[in-house]
């Protein structure tokens, strides 16, 4: 059971601070309709991810990171562990203002456009209608979708709603963003964008919790990352930690003629080093790709499917520079007297008090 702790209750600044998501032995059992337990889907797991961490949940299908994701939204209730986000319980209204994620299927109104769906989420989330529109013309640029922005979504290609997603998870400028399989459908220009975004936000101390398959987006992008299968963590560290290959050394140099290779496994062997392995590297298949699109973009040729966008909007916070909010100084027709949410202060006591045993 979730603990029903209040911020009263908590004992201030007795649990280590800026913890954004703590789970301690989260379990979820499906049930079947006699209530007989039918799939244990998580089982048991421990997880701390803090503020301006980029973590990354990995795992084969099946091994438990969606039910995982879907109890931290509070969209599924847990079987049994303690689960804080924010500093709060899931399903606290505060905690969701807070809180932006990308579904792993796009749940999108076929009929509505791209921009009538940002308008939609905006209004959900009460942002003002002069903010909302402004909110709506960064996002529509960054993913690329300003050009076809009138055309209802149910028309989108699969990585054209992917897009619209992604922006819809950052219309309330959220602490903590969940993105489950981001690139999934996207194309390689897409994809690329989408690591650099995140991590833009990483640096600008938002906190994001990366559900994908795409291992190299997790080496290049994740402070830490957690590999789970069978419903339960199996290894987890930050990459360093779990890639490092302590009895391995790699040396790059320009290209050499093969006289030379022998000469260096000679000076290797009177060291005692019998093993060298001499390659040619090939560049990656990625940046190929992209020099090609790239090319095609600068001599303009026509495209009836996403742009290029990319940039990051100016209004997600950056909450690792004090005086943002400062310096941002409230839209007109925010109503006097109100501004923009602050990112929520993680409450260290409520935090202990929730996942404590
Ligand atoms: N609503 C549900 N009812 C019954 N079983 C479910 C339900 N949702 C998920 N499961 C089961 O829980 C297990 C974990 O599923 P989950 O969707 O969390 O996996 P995942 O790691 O996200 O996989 P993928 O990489 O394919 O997205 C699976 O065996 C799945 O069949
Ligand atoms: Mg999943």
């Amino acid at each position: 059971m979730i603990s029903t702790a209040s911020a009263s209750q908590a004992t201030p600044g007795t649990a280590a601070d800026g913890i954004d998501i703590k789970c301690v032995s989260l379990t979820k059992t499906f049930r079947d309709f006699w209530m007989r337990p039918r799939v244990r889907a998580v089982e048991g797991i421990d997880l701390e991810v803090r503020r301006g961490q980029v973590y990354g949940l990995l795992g084969p299908n099946g091994s438990g990171k969606s039910t995982t994701i879907k109890m931290l939204l509070g969209l599924l209730a847990p079987t049994s562990g303690r689960i804080a986000v924010l500093g709060r319980r899931p399903r606290d209204v505060a905690t969701k203002k807070h809180v932006g994620y990308l579904p792993e299927e796009s749940y999108l109104y076929r009929f509505l456009s791209a921009r009538e769906t940002l308008d939609y989420y905006g209004r959900l989330f009460k942002i003002p209608g002069r903010m909302r529109r402004e909110r709506i013309d960064m996002l529509l640029e960054m993913v690329g979708l300003q050009a076809v922005e009138h055309r209802p979504v149910g028309e989108f290609s699969k990585g054209m709603q992917r897009r619209v997603g992604l922006a819809q998870s950052l219309i309330n400028d959220p602490q903590l963003l969940i993105l489950d399989e981001p690139t999934s459908g996207m194309d390689p220009v897409g994809a690329r964008q989408i690591k650099d975004l995140i991590a833009d936000l990483g640096r600008r101390g938002k906190t994001v919790l990366l559900c994908t398959h795409q291992l190299s987006d997790v080496e290049d992008l994740c402070d830490r990352v957690a590999i789970m299968f069978g419903g339960k963590v199996r290894a987890e560290g930050t990459c360093d930690e779990l890639l490092s290959q302590e009895n391995l050394t790699n040396l790059q140099t320009d290209a050499i003629p093969e006289a030379v290779v022998e000469e260096i496994r000679g000076v290797l062997a009177r060291h005692g080093v019998d093993h060298l392995a001499v390659e040619r590297p090939r560049r990656r298949l990625e940046s190929l790709f992209l020099e090609i699109v790239d090319k095609a973009r600068s001599e303009g040729t026509d495209t009836s499917g996403a742009r290029s966008g990319g940039h990051i909007p100016d209004f997600l916070r950056d909450v690792t520079r004090p005086d943002d909010a400062i310096a941002r100084q409230p839209e007109p027709d925010v109503p006097a007297g109100e501004t923009q949410p602050a990112p929520p202060k993680v409450d260290d006591g409520l935090i202990d008090s929730l996942v404590k045993r």
